[in-house]
């Protein structure tokens, strides 16, 4: 047993060192990342949403704040998964890896960058909207305070909030060591501008969580260890969100004062899970559904739990499934026609075989919700991030938007 456990540690010291070090031996293209200088991406044509076709027929969206006005807040941080990561895992060996096209073709570069998507991930449009930059990826820049000073985004897609969660794809940074590589950071503001900068830059800036749905992907419902006999959904979800409470209560007691807390997107209605699960005509699988909606219900308690506990933890939650249900049952006033097959991948649905190439895409994804076979294309994240920041189409934020919460004080 003790050779066990002394591989075990040797493995993880492996893992965390493989990680930390590629972060800064690695080169990698730093314009994709860097755009806070020469590439002021916002106003140029080419940056508006690479598909706008829903702008049309729903109410226009006020175009992101330009870059020259003030940033709402000193910076915008983001811990998650696939559903924001926008590079990490470039750095890793694993298969959930978004760092070849068709991934990105509709992006501002028309690169691929890690993102999951065909173009922007919903942190985009939100750094915008907050004034700021896009957010670099942890392992995506140098290192220095000056590339973390506005933002970092530690999210890996694969990640959970379960350490193991994930882990048949291979390497991922879980949610704890994500809060981790946060802490480090912080540490590293304290070293350059002492601690009561530090600490008031954190308390200023917003952190936007968006993890869990690997849990129910690559764990409860693969029933890894045997976990379907031994929590039922309801418990799962408790342990889930008392993890994710613990957490925050870490994150308030490094100066965290600003927390959006996103809720679980109804994975029941991705394409892989339409293959699946066989259905014929694309409707959404009720099981994985009402899982989902239980996690967000529980996530909300917590969030008003937390309000109530610390005062002065201005924390919401928004709520992925509501907002995409209203764009799943009203699509055709989005602007959508394809509602159950992915743009990118093979099979059924398109959700048999993940998104590989470019010739398994299809040619225009705006008309489309979902872009691979879990995650949605950029039309449906502008739309998703227009609810967050001002509750545009659906209110999904719970007890205020983002926009709101980032107000100056009346
Ligand atoms: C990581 O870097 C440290 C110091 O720079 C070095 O001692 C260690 O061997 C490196 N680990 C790996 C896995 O490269
Ligand atoms: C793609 O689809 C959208 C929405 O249906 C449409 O507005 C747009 O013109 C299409 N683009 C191309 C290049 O066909
Ligand atoms: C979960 O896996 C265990 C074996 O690891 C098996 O005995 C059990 O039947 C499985 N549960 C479900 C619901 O599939
Ligand atoms: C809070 O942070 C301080 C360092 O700033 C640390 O010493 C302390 O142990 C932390 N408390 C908890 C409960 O994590
Ligand atoms: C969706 O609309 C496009 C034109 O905008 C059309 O070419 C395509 O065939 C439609 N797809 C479906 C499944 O109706």
């Amino acid at each position: 047993m003790p050779i066990n456990l002394v591989f075990l540690l040797l493995l993880c010291s492996l893992t965390t060192s493989t990680i930390f070090n590629t972060s800064r031996a690695l080169q990698f293209p730093q314009e994709l990342f860097d755009f806070s200088r020469d590439f002021v991406p916002i106003n140029s044509p080419s940056m508006s949403p690479s598909s706008s076709s829903y702008y049309n027929i729903v109410s226009i969206s006020p175009s992101p704040s330009p870059a020259s006005s003030a940033p709402l807040v000193p910076a915008f941080f983001v811990l998650g998964d696939s559903s924001v990561d926008c590079g990490t895992n470039n750095f890793l060996g694993t298969f959930a890896r978004a760092d070849r096209l068709p991934y990105g073709r509709d992006f501002d570069t028309h690169e691929p960058t890690g993102r999951f998507c065909n173009g922007r991930i919903p942190v985009d449009y939100l750094a915008l909207y907050l004034g700021l930059p896009f957010v670099p990826s942890y392992l995506g820049q140098t290192g220095s305070v000056k590339d973390m000073i506005q933002g970092v985004n530690y999210a890996s897609a694969a990640a959970g909030i379960i350490f193991s969660s994930g882990s048949e794809l291979g390497q991922r940074i879980s949610f704890t060591q994500q809060i981790q590589q946060l802490t480090d950071t912080y540490q590293q503001f304290i070293l350059e501008m002492g601690e009561e900068s530090a600490a008031n830059l954190i308390s200023e800036s917003v952190f936007y969580i968006s993890i869990g749905v690997n849990d129910y992907i690559h764990y409860y419902l693969s029933n890894e260890s045997n976990v379907q006999n031994m929590y039922l959904p309801w418990n799962f979800n408790q342990f889930l969100a008392s993890t994710v409470s613990q957490e925050i209560k870490n994150l308030y007691n490094i100066s965290v004062r600003k927390v959006v807390l996103m809720g679980l997107p109804p994975i029941g209605c991705a394409p892989h899970y339409l293959w699946k699960y066989n259905r014929g005509n694309g409707e959404c699988v009720e099981e994985i559904n009402d899982m989902i909606m239980e996690f967000n219900y529980v996530m909300r308690y917590t969030v008003y739990e937390l309000r109530e506990d610390f005062p002065d933890l201005n924390i919401i939650f928004c709520d992925m499934y509501e907002g995409s249900m209203d764009i799943i049952k009203n699509y055709e006033l989005y602007g959508f026609n394809v509602t159950t097959d992915a743009c990118c991948g093979l099979g059924k649905f398109k959700g048999w075989i993940m998104c590989m190439s470019p010739d398994m895409a299809c040619d225009n994804a705006s008309n489309h919700i979902w872009w691979d076979q879990f995650h949605p294309t950029d039309a449906v994240n502008a739309i998703l991030a227009d609810n967050v920041w001002n509750s545009l189409h659906t209110k999904m934020c719970y007890p205020m938007n983002l926009k709101d919460m980032v107000a100056p004080p009346k």
